[in-house]
């Protein structure tokens, strides 16, 4: 952490740029940013001033990317654990449309709707006062046009209260992104392995090898002209995603991309090994949830079972 760290808002572990002026005064909103202003006095000399945090924005990411500095991004489905991850200043959390397999149960992100993600959407924000919550377009939700793909991000915006949107594919859904971006919706884009397209792809098998990968970059170029704010790579080959991360001013997030994005995503029960059988060669298990989670849950189970639960102490006179 660099030294002027202790003087300037946190956004979500990172050290802030320098305080924004812009952004204190925008209509008026109170901002964390002047509440740490380097001139507010402190009590003590010694007990040194809490860092308070803000929102993540584009412009933190844009500037981490200026300063190779990498991040995480976390999915989040529900209020409890957006709150944890919010806690552990994952600064990017998306709601993603991988709700479909590890909310819903469904076989693939396909059948997934809009009204089935903007409940979840609302729960991530209530629990995330600080990460940037970045809301997943379904499948059907955006392909059809601008106008569709502006009509579904204005309900996330607005009734979900999300910061961005995130639509899948290349130079054909460029026009979204323009439209959307000029209306002042910060959009990401997503490439490579796109599970809504899994039945044209045909399965999930690393894409952009040999020549497709020359299209990969072009693709990224695209978006990134179009005006999205990050690029999602997945299952790629490292060195097509090297050459994308070094070609691209906008910051690219791999899952399965190699060592050289900027960004990593990983969907968080498969960080936190709360999913079960053979996870991808590109997930680290970062804990194991699984098992301890059914360990209490039979506990609890044979306690009760058992007349071991609840007893006295757990009621009321
Ligand atoms: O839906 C999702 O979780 C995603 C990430 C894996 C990038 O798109």
């Amino acid at each position: 952490m660099s030294s002027s760290a202790a003087s300037h808002p946190t956004v979500q572990g990172h050290p802030s740029s320098a305080p924004d002026p812009e952004m204190a005064t925008l209509y008026g909103a109170p901002t964390d940013t002047a509440a740490v202003s380097p001139t507010t006095p402190t009590l003590t000399a010694t007990v040194p001033a809490p860092r308070p945090r803000r929102r993540t924005t584009v412009r933190d990411l844009a500037a981490w990317k200026d300063r190779h500095e990498k991040w995480a991004m976390l999915t989040a489905y529900d209020y409890t654990t957006a709150s944890v991850f919010d806690e552990a200043e994952v600064p990017v959390l998306l709601v993603g449309d991988s709700a479909a397999n590890v909310v819903y149960g469904y076989d693939t992100t396909v059948p997934v709707s809009v009204d089935e993600l903007l409940p979840l959407v609302r729960a991530v924000v209530r629990g995330a006062p600080h990460a940037m919550v970045v809301a997943d377009l379904p499948f059907g939700s955006y392909q059809a046009s601008p106008a569709q793909a502006m009509e579904t991000a204005t309900r996330f915006l607005k009734d979900g209260g999300a910061q961005a949107v995130k639509l899948e594919g290349g130079a054909r859904v460029a026009p979204q992104i323009e439209l959307l971006v000029s209306a002042g919706v910060p959009v990401m884009g997503h490439l490579g392995l796109t599970p809504q397209s899994i039945n044209t792809i045909g399965g999930y098998r690393v894409q952009g090898r040999e020549d497709a990968g020359a299209a990969l970059l072009a693709d990224a170029l695209a978006l990134e002209a179009a005006g999205a704010f990050a690029v999602v790579l997945e299952v790629v080959p490292s060195d097509v995603a090297a050459r994308i991360s070094k070609a691209l001013t906008i910051p690219t997030v791999g899952i399965g991309a190699g060592v050289d994005c900027d960004a990593q995503v990983l969907v968080w029960q498969d960080m936190a090994g709360l999913t079960s059988g053979r996870a991808p060669r590109f997930v680290r298990r970062f804990a194991d949830l699984r098992t301890p989670l059914r360990n209490a849950a039979r506990a609890y189970v044979a306690d009760v079972r058992d007349g071991h639960y609840p007893t006295v102490e757990y009621s009321y006179d």
